[in-house]
């Protein structure tokens, strides 16, 4: 089968395209036939041996995580899937078995889910990773109707979603982007926009009941003025280490730090595809790459700045 697979750690141009040999049935698995992938930060960090300690050092690797396609063959399990079912999920990107960007890949039962057949397979693809983050961050926030939010990072893979998401909820939402994106962040649904550099940034003396940043590495000292008391911040680069700071920000001054991991319970798609079924969440695609270009897509979505989602399809 044609697959995308790692041949060393390293830049774009170490992800080659070509023959591997297709995946085996394994207990409580499923082979798909994919049909899109998309590229998330975790499967550029892969490639550049980020997970090094964990992935060892083993090539050729077929990487990549988000997928959507078709069941080609299902091990007997629950919840029971059979050959033509159209799915989608997340392949674990952080231990050593092969990843999405190939023909046929394989992924375990509990990381896959039926696809409405409203649902085109890039959409679906585009799902997992970023807007289930977005929606736990939301979550871990406790973000509700008139609430006033920040979405940092607001026209990228989680900010996109992250926007439109707060939005269903009823929550009041400034968006923090570069300024190229300014219109896109509107159009997402951002009551207000402001550059996160340069000239038109968040007045100050503003303050919010909660923050999502999506971008994660929002210069921590500045978080509490930007928070009202009581008010949560919530990254998806909240790492162990920065629990002290967490411990901090609260004793000191009376906010919470909170991680946005992403979170793939059966209800947490559910409320993913009630709100793309009620015209309240869209992904925005604006670069799809055919299987045999996923070094130029991993380039575009780590160097070029790509909005909303890159895509990849097979
Ligand atoms: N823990 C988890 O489960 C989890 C899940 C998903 C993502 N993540 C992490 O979350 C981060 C974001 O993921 P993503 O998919 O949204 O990435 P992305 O698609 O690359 O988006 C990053 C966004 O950050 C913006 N940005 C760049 N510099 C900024 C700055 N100085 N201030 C504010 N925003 C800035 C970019 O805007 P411009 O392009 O306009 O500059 C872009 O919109 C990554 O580090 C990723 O690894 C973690």
């Amino acid at each position: 089968m044609k697959a995308a697979y790692l041949i060393s750690y390293g830049q774009p141009d170490s992800l080659q395209y070509g023959e591997m040999p297709e995946p085996v049935l394994q207990e409580n698995s499923l082979l798909v036939e994919v049909k899109a992938v998309s590229v998330n930060p975790v499967d550029w960090k892969v490639r550049k041996g980020v997970l090094k300690f964990i992935q060892g050092s083993k090539f050729p690797r077929i990487i990549g995580a988000d997928f959507a396609g078709i069941v080609k063959e299902s091990a007997p399990g629950k919840p029971g899937f059979k050959a033509g079912d159209r799915v989608y999920g997340a392949i674990p990107a952080f231990n050593t078995k092969p990843g999405a960007l190939a023909e046929v890949a394989i992924a375990d039962q509990k990381d896959v889910r039926l696809m409405p057949d409203w649902l085109s397979f890039e959409e679906a693809a585009s799902l997992p990773i970023a807007a289930l983050t977005a929606t736990n961050g939301l979550r871990r926030c406790g973000v509700t109707k008139d609430m006033t939010v920040l979405v940092n990072g607001a026209t990228g893979g989680v900010g996109h979603f992250g926007v439109q998401a707060a939005k269903a909820q009823g929550a009041h939402v400034t968006a923090t982007c570069s300024e190229e994106n300014t219109a896109l962040a509107s159009e997402l649904g951002a009551d207000l926009v402001f550059q996160y550099s340069g000239e038109n940034m968040i007045p100050e003396g503003t303050q919010f009941d909660a923050i999502l940043d999506a971008w994660g590495k929002m210069e921590r000292k500045k978080i509490p003025q930007l928070l009202k008391p009581g008010g949560v911040y919530a990254s998806p680069l909240l790492i162990p280490w920065t629990k002290i700071q967490a411990l901090i920000a609260r004793i000191r001054y009376g906010r919470k730090f909170t991680s946005s991991n992403m979170r793939k319970r059966p209800e947490d798609y559910n409320e993913l595809e009630t709100m793309m079924e009620q015209k309240k969440l869209k992904p925005v695609i604006e670069n799809v790459f055919p299987l045999s270009q996923s070094s130029e897509a991993f380039n575009k979505a780590e160097y070029g700045k790509p909005r909303g989602k890159v895509i990849i399809k097979i």
